[in-house]
């Protein structure tokens, strides 16, 4: 359980003070019709809570509490402080946030602080505190939600006062001593040496290219002033409240928050998702985000805090979902660990900027097919009930390091096209589709416990976890690295010899990879390489590589323009495992490849066909080049789908309880699946039989004894 309420978790953002009290006793009854039984309340209450600096009102609130407990739903109860009021703002203009440009941004929106104004944290922790205190013992609390997105809208402030927590960050991390800074920031070059940590300020609009070691700690700072706001509230909820679990919720693959440091100090990971229904293959990138969500916790059931039941109104075209996608999508989440399914928002706004945004309780009302989903959605959650505390398992893990992140998407680099959402995305669609378990690791993680781990890119990698990499692989684990890995260490200096002189590509990796990148080759916009693995081609975009073996075996070779016949992608015996190096951008479909350099293979030499000895054939490719590299890998380290033999679009995932299994069969097509291949001796939870067909978007919770 990750709250003190049973089985899985069902209800919304609910915004009470939009509607006079008598709607909130209506809204209380329709939520026990709907099967609710969590609302988060008081997300955006600030200025009800405290109209003034010394005025307090908790009436309101305290009846909404009161209202839930008698009703028998918990609360997850926010501390509000994700946007302060006007007053607040007229008497510190100097808390509004300031963009690179130094324009102040005004109140009138939301999100609307410095995360490192003293003034800001500590109206947030006096009103964390308030909050706190006051419903310390209310029945009615089962979860704290810290603020709201972090992040959202104001991810940094360049204002006076966040230049002096910079500063303040710096001399913690270089100890004070400005030559360690310059070093690490590399200031001999353009003359940017500094004197004194006095003289440093936020990476405001500058001429021209800001320095990288400048930009690269500005990120790890932003994070970090951010998490300090964070930690500043969780430290009064543990002490007022020390047994109510915390929690804060996430945007999914967030670049500007590294969610490994904040996720070490919630109780529960939650998490906001927003999947566009216009988008075939959202679900794809949705599944990444929950898997994502389960590792930051360690294998915990997650929280999905935020969905829209149906259409948001903050894309250009808002498309709704249409009848079956909220049920698909909602328990997508379950099957990904998730152990409740909550909403933005309860009831439709009337007013305000998110008045068409979609709602449990849409204005139409009871009598509406969103409505009627809303219900049903509410009485099949409570049929999977007994799914809630289990756990899944995978052999295959996926390395995340937001530094790496930040440092690889600097600017000047030699293609700015290398994006690694992008990157990690391609990778994960083919274990996705081959329905393979798989979980995220950050960079210091032991990888012992899993038999393939995948790095699509680490650009930056530090010695140690390089060798902690190659030892996983001497002992017999398979690693497949991605392009421009093993370049820079933890500075962004690209890694050199132990002389700090002569070094080269992939530098503490090229042991274990068994190859030297000479130079790499990214491939301009709208062209392609084609490369050969396993007797067919694929297309390389974006990026392509001048390698020389050093001890690896030829997977894969380019087949045209300059690289023709050089290696892409390599795989080197190691110890008692392998280790795959694919040194371009196979994320391509099949077909894209015919353009300039691109073009049909199999006319021609430059490369092996048929099987290699690494494993390779025709038959194992998957739709992409990377698809047909990870078959391979996927065979050597002998791990397979969670379920063999389902039908191309159906999802499958496995939880486990001490006494059961639960595989989620998920039916992403637009036509009806046979089940023949799924567990003949279990039952599903949803309909109490063993369906031997999905319909179009349907779902089954199969469950059979261990
Ligand atoms: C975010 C916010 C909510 C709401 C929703 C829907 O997730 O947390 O307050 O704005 O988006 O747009």
């Amino acid at each position: 359980m990750i709250t003190r309420v049973s089985g899985l978790l069902y209800g919304a953002d609910y915004n009470p003070e939009q509607w006079p009290e008598p709607v909130w006793e209506r809204d209380a009854k329709l939520m026990g019709e709907a099967g609710v039984t969590m609302v988060t309340l008081g997300v955006f209450s600030w200025a009800r809570l405290q109209p003034a600096e010394q005025e307090w009102d908790f009436g309101w609130l305290d009846r909404l509490l009161d209202l839930f407990h008698a009703h028998g739903i918990a609360v997850d109860l926010a501390t509000a402080t994700a946007s302060p009021p006007a007053w607040f703002v007229r008497r510190y203009p100097q808390t509004l946030p300031v963009t690179a440009d130094g324009v102040r941004l005004e109140f009138g929106s939301r999100q609307h602080y410095c995360p490192s104004s003293p003034i800001y944290r500590a109206a947030a922790t006096r009103l964390a505190r308030a909050v706190a205190e006051r419903y310390r013992e209310h029945p009615a609390l089962a979860l704290w939600h810290i603020h709201n997105e972090y992040g959202d809208h104001v991810t940094e402030c360049f204002c006076a006062e966040s230049a002096r927590d910079f500063r303040r960050w710096l001399r913690d991390r270089y100890s004070d001593d400005i030559g360690q800074l310059n070093f690490a920031w590399g200031t001999e070059f353009w003359a940017q040496r500094y004197s004194h940590f006095e003289e440093i300020e936020p990476p405001r609009r500058a001429p021209g290219p800001v320095n990288p070691g400048q930009l690269l700690d500005w990120r790890r700072f932003s994070s970090d002033a951010l998490l300090a706001c964070f930690l500043a509230e969780r430290a009064v909820l543990k002490e007022v409240t020390p047994q109510v679990p915390v929690t804060t919720n996430f945007m999914s693959m967030m670049k500007d928050l590294d969610y490994w440091t904040w996720a070490a100090h919630e109780d529960v990971v939650s998490d906001d998702a927003y999947p566009d229904p216009a988008d075939a293959s959202a679900h794809v990138a949705a599944a990444m985000n929950y898997d994502l969500m389960r590792s930051l916790g360690g294998g915990r059931p997650w929280l999905l805090l935020e969905q829209a039941p149906s259409a948001v109104s903050w894309r250009a075209v808002n498309v709704p979902k249409p009848p079956e996608l909220r049920r698909l999508w909602s328990v997508q989440t379950v099957a990904r660990g998730a152990d409740g399914v909550m909403h933005f928002q309860w009831r439709a706004s009337r007013a305000g900027a998110e008045k068409f945004h979609s709602a449990l309780l849409p204005h139409g009302g009871t009598g509406t097919r969103g409505w009627r989903e809303t219900v049903r959605l509410g009485a099949e959650l409570k049929l999977l009930a007994e799914v809630a505390g289990s756990r899944s398992q995978s052999a295959v893990a996926i390395v995340l390091d937001w530094n790496s992140w930040w440092a690889l998407e600097a600017e000047d680099h030699p293609s700015a096209r290398v994006r690694l959402k992008e990157q990690i995305l391609s990778w994960y669609a083919e274990l996705y589709a081959r329905n393979v378990a798989v979980d995220f690791v950050p960079p210091d993680a032991e990888p012992a416990g899993y038999r393939l781990v995948l790095a699509p890119n680490l650009y930056s990698v530090s010695r140690e976890n390089a060798g902690r990499l190659a030892e996983y692989v001497r002992g017999g684990g398979q690693l497949v690295c991605g392009f421009f890995s093993g370049i820079v260490d933890e500075l962004d200096h690209v890694h050199q010899g132990i002389d700090g002189l002569d070094g080269g590509y992939p530098g503490p990796l090229t042991e274990l990879l068994g190859v030297a990148v000479d130079e790499w080759w990214p491939i301009p916009d709208g062209e392609a390489v084609a490369v050969e693995i396993g007797g067919r081609s694929w297309p390389a975009t974006r990026w392509s590589e001048w390698v020389e073996t050093t001890g690896a075996e030829v997977v894969g070779r380019y087949r045209r323009g300059v690289l023709a016949g050089r290696p892409a992608v390599t795989r080197n015996a190691f110890g008692a495992g392998g280790a795959w190096y694919v040194s371009c951008d196979l994320g391509g479909a099949e077909g894209s490849g015919e353009q300039a350099g691109g073009g049909p293979l199999g006319d021609s030499g430059g490369g092996s066909s048929g099987t290699s000895s690494s494993g390779i054939s025709t038959s194992m490719v998957g739709s992409t080049g990377i698809g047909a590299v990870l078959s391979a890998a996927l065979a050597a380290a002998g791990v397979g789908p969670v379920l063999p033999g389902l039908p191309a679009g159906v999802e499958v995932t496995c939880r486990r309880s001490d006494s059961h299994s639960y595989y989620f069969l998920l039916n992403h097509n637009d036509r009806e699946v046979s089940l023949a291949a799924a567990p003949a001796d279990a039952v599903d939870l949803l309909t109490g039989g063993r369906p031997s067909h999905l319909a179009a978007h349907g779902v089954a919770v199969l469950k059979q004894g261990r």
